[in-house]
């Protein structure tokens, strides 16, 4: 399993950057203006990659502006967003809050109203080391050694008519192609991300991603997946099967990957960076047109609830299940927009429900994935047919032996059976679930330790064999020692 499975994702959008991660002048920012709350709780949720600076905001944004003298940094507009950018925070900002943080920088180039010649010069101002006119204006900035970014995205979201300079898979697949091919040029072991769908509801799902793949196969490393789980219609039986949608999006794609590698005649096998995936109320979302100008305004600062928890953590099992394929996964995104962490400009910082399945599948999914297929009953859904209730997923650590096991059941109207087979004589160390009499209690800034994982009960063993029992609508981690 990768590490790079728990990634996270801060975009130039609403106040993930501004009063979410940087805020000069809080009582608890640092020297460089960024939140220690902040950044002590992207510790705990064991993020452990940052996909920077976008999303949408990516493809019209031109890197130089945020770098340098920040008095000399102009203001701009987003049009992403229909936000006021004033560039106070850009790449040596973002590094430096990467390093404390203790995370991987995952760098989005825009090719959306950019090209090859401006993506080169990004990567050699962030990684090579010196002696040349861009390295020796990031050294003049400040940053002596190079950043030595390994992972880079080719794009965002290029197949949509809401990104600025939005391509068609023909188009898309040529730049990208050519600007791997110079990246690589620059440094061989540089990691890219060719830009998949959108979403799996575009006319284009699928077939998109065999062209773009056809024409950068042997120049890219991952294409990418993006998906968000609206619980907004009420389907909460279709809502809580939301994993059943992602792992076949991950089993499509792999499928389109490996078809495309069998005309070509290549061995090489393309891996997925699901870089966008999160619960997006997104039916309230009325869309950028909709926008005021404002600088980093509040938006789809969604709040989440038990429900949405227990979506996330199934979300993140499926993740696990698929490790051997999925090498890249960013959750979007870390700060007030769509995010575990929440914050107020000057004021305190908590978490959402849905920080805690992260933080204890980042913390305990360790070595490697165990296959589990679990016998359960079934429930039917509108969207997606039968799904099995129980949806799990284990983790065995050869170093310490332990196994953990990772279980959501998805009835709304019952409480299920779990039995396990151990392949040895094992205790229960731990024994926690996420779950609530009350599935839409909620987190709030007067209230942020409203749902925290609870200590689950009624666990037994017997020999080899464990049980034990999934409450309705819930997340269950236990760690066999
Ligand atoms: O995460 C919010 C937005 O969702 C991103 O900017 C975009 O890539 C996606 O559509």
């Amino acid at each position: 399993m990768e590490p790079r499975l728990f990634g996270s994702f801060v975009e130039h959008m609403g106040r993930t950057v501004y009063s979410g991660v940087f805020e000069p002048g809080h009582p608890l920012a640092d020297a460089d203006g960024l939140r220690t709350d902040v950044l002590e709780l992207t510790r705990e949720l064991g993020v452990t990659l940052v996909r920077y600076p976008g999303g949408n905001f990516v493809s019209n944004y031109r890197w130089e502006d945020g770098v340098g003298p920040v008095e000399d940094r102009p203001a701009r507009l987003d049009l992403a967003w229909r936000s006021l950018e004033d560039n106070s925070f850009g790449l040596n900002e973002f590094m430096a809050w990467a390093a404390k943080a203790g995370v991987e920088p995952m760098m989005a180039l825009n090719l959306g109203t950019r090209g090859v010649a401006e993506a080169l010069e990004l990567v050699e101002y962030a990684n090579y080391p010196g002696g040349t006119r861009l390295s020796e204006l990031r050294r003049s900035h400040g940053v002596d050694k190079p950043h030595d970014v390994r992972l880079w995205c080719l794009g965002n979201e290029l197949d949509g008519p809401w990104q600025m300079g939005h391509k068609t898979a023909g188009e898309y697949g040529r730049l990208a192609a050519e600007t791997a091919r110079a990246l690589k040029r620059f440094d061989p072991n540089l990691s890219l991300v060719a830009c998949g769908s959108s979403n799996s509801g575009m006319a284009t799902f699928g077939s998109w991603e065999a062209e773009v793949l056809e024409a950068t196969y042997d120049m890219v490393d991952y294409i990418s997946l993006h998906a968000y789980y609206d619980p907004s219609d009420g389907d909460a039986d279709s809502f809580l099967a939301s994993a059943a949608d992602m792992d076949h999006m991950i089993k499509s794609i792999a499928a389109t990957a490996d078809h495309v590698g069998a005309k070509l005649r290549s061995r090489k096998k393309i891996k997925l960076s699901f870089d966008e995936w999160n619960v997006w109320y997104q039916s309230r979302f009325k869309g950028e047109s909709s926008l005021e100008w404002a600088a980093h305004p509040r938006l789809i600062e969604d709040v989440y609830d038990v429900t949405d928890a227990v979506v996330v953590g199934s979300l993140l099992i499926t993740l696990l299940r698929n490790a051997d394929r999925v090498g890249v996964a960013c959750q979007a995104q870390l700060a007030n927009v769509i995010a575990p962490i929440m914050t107020e400009p000057g004021g305190p910082a908590w978490r959402q429900t849905i920080f805690h399945p992260f933080a204890l599948t980042a913390r305990y999914a360790r070595g490697e994935v165990l296959r589990v297929e679990p016998d359960s009953p079934l429930i039917e859904t509108a969207k997606y047919g039968e799904v099995p209730a129980i949806w799990a997923t284990a983790t065995h650590d050869p170093e310490t032996g332990e196994i953990t096991l990772f279980a959501v059941n998805r009835d709304r109207h019952g409480a299920l059976p779990l039995e396990i087979a151990l392949p040895g004589d094992m205790r229960v160390a731990e024994h926690l679930e996420l779950a609530d009499d009350d599935p839409s209690a909620r987190n709030t800034a007067a209230d942020p330790e409203r749902v925290v994982p609870r200590q689950g009960t009624g666990a037994a063993l017997d020999g080899r064999r464990a049980t034990l029992t999934l409450p309705p609508v819930s997340w269950t981690i236990v760690r066999f020692a």
